[in-house]
């Protein structure tokens, strides 16, 4: 990419800090750092850095659903994050893929998405809420993010690929190392690439899995008799599988976790709650919106272009911030402020918009309502007790552990 692919003034460096910092995001930095940028350079080239070439970096919430739903300009295909996965795991995933092979992974497991099939899940959902909190202990602290984010997701996540439950471990061991790059997880990248060789195998098995007849449509028996995907190659279909793994996991597990600390931190907004337990659909956006657990994705420019007024080069790289976009002042009223009767909390740009708008937004929104649904059945509040412990991460916002003490009402 040319550095100076630009006809207007480039706007100062934001001393020296890079976006794809990891640490900017663990400590909450990234926050006044964006703040800057939406005011003063809302379309802004940062230099190249050591592991990566120079790239645009999109703050404005009008310019990121701009190019969100313009794919005929900004591609996905290769990769759409910076965090280098692919290298260890070379394996093909369609929220990277342009159309028309987008199209033709994603229809598939469309059907499975369906608000039929969620409103069915519903059911299972609540029992498994249940099941979790009333097995938790009371008075006394523990993890959450163990017992409640990651076993909630995990359990629903093996239900929907149709594999065993006991396996559900695996997948979100999976998920983690390649959401943390195996930071704090993993010996060495030897190690790591172990895990993932162990990760193939588990799902190679899979894949010769013939699905039993009758048997109730689940994500992998989808993409077997799906049309078009029947006949990818094992890589795709690996690929693909991964991609609902990690989509699936990691970002409605950090909004679990991120909605309780938000609660935790604003108790007007849970007076509020205890009082109008009818606003959990609202606050469950509001909580999506104010996590955003994926911070960007990338796209590359096909052809020669205009984002707010600045000149964009094919070839150009381009980081469309939805963390952003969900603090823009010019979107929300007072967006730093936790408010869960926030009235357009739904226009959240979480989920993305276009052709890649997340397939389990609603999924993600059924397991979160229905949680808050039970929590507020049970216990008059969820106390966060110590600082909770960030994952290391400029793309997944999320958190490895969170200590809390439950209070019964
Ligand atoms: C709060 C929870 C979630 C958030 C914030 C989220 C966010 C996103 C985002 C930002 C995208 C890319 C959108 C774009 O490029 O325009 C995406 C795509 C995707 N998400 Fe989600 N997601 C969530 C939950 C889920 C769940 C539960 C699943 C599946 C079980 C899932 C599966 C996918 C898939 C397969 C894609 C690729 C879609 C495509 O490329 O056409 N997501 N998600």
């Amino acid at each position: 990419m040319n550095d100076f692919a630009t006809d207007i003034a480039l706007p100062p460096a934001l001393d020296g800090v890079n976006l794809l910092d990891p640490d900017i995001f663990a400590d909450d930095r990234y926050l006044e750092h964006f703040r800057h940028l939406r005011a003063h350079a809302p379309v802004y080239l940062q230099p190249a850095t050591g592991t990566t070439g120079a790239f645009w970096n999109i703050s404005r919430y009008q310019d990121i659903a701009q190019v969100d739903t313009n794919h005929h300009i900004f591609s996905s295909e290769g990769s759409i994050v910076f965090e280098d996965f692919y290298k260890a795991f070379p394996v093909k995933m369609f929220i990277a893929m342009d159309p028309p092979k987008h199209t033709e992974c994603r229809a598939p497991v469309m059907p499975l998405f369906s608000s039929r099939n969620m409103e069915a899940m519903d059911e299972l959902i609540r029992s498994r809420c249940r099941a979790i909190l009333d097995d938790l202990p009371r008075g006394v602290p523990f993890d959450w993010v163990e017992r409640v984010a990651r076993e909630l997701t995990g359990q629903m996540l093996a239900t929907l690929l149709g594999i065993p439950q006991e396996d559900r471990h695996k997948l979100l061991r999976w998920s983690d190392l390649v959401t943390s790059n195996g930071f704090g997880l993993i010996a060495d990248e030897t190690a790591r690439q172990a895990e993932f060789m162990e990760c193939l195998s588990y799902f190679m098995g899979l894949l010769k899995r013939r699905p039993a007849a009758g048997a109730a449509p689940d994500l992998i028996t989808s993409l077997f008799n799906g049309e078009t995907t029947r006949d990818m190659p094992p890589s795709e279909l690996l690929g693909n599988l991964l991609l609902l793994i990690i989509a699936g996991n990691d970002t409605t597990r950090n909004t679990i976790t991120g909605g309780v600390l938000a609660l935790h931190q604003a108790p007007d907004q849970y007076q509020l709650l205890r009082e109008y337990p009818e606003v959990i659909p609202n606050m469950v956006s509001e909580m999506i919106r104010w996590q955003t657990p994926l911070a960007y994705m990338r796209r590359t420019a096909l052809a020669d272009t205009r984002i707010g007024g600045q000149l964009i080069r094919a070839g150009d790289k381009v980081l469309i911030w939805y963390i952003s976009a969900n603090r823009d002042e010019q979107a929300f009223d007072e967006p730093e402020l936790f408010r869960i009767d926030r009235l357009n909390a739904r226009k959240h740009l979480s989920f993305g918009l276009g052709i890649h708008r997340c397939v389990g937004a609603r999924f993600a929104e059924s397991q979160l309502r229905i949680l808050w649904e039970e929590i507020q059945a049970r216990f008059d509040r969820v106390e966060v007790v110590g600082a909770p412990e960030p994952l290391r991460s400029s793309f997944v916002k999320g958190y490895n552990a969170m200590q809390v003490v439950l209070h019964e009402k």
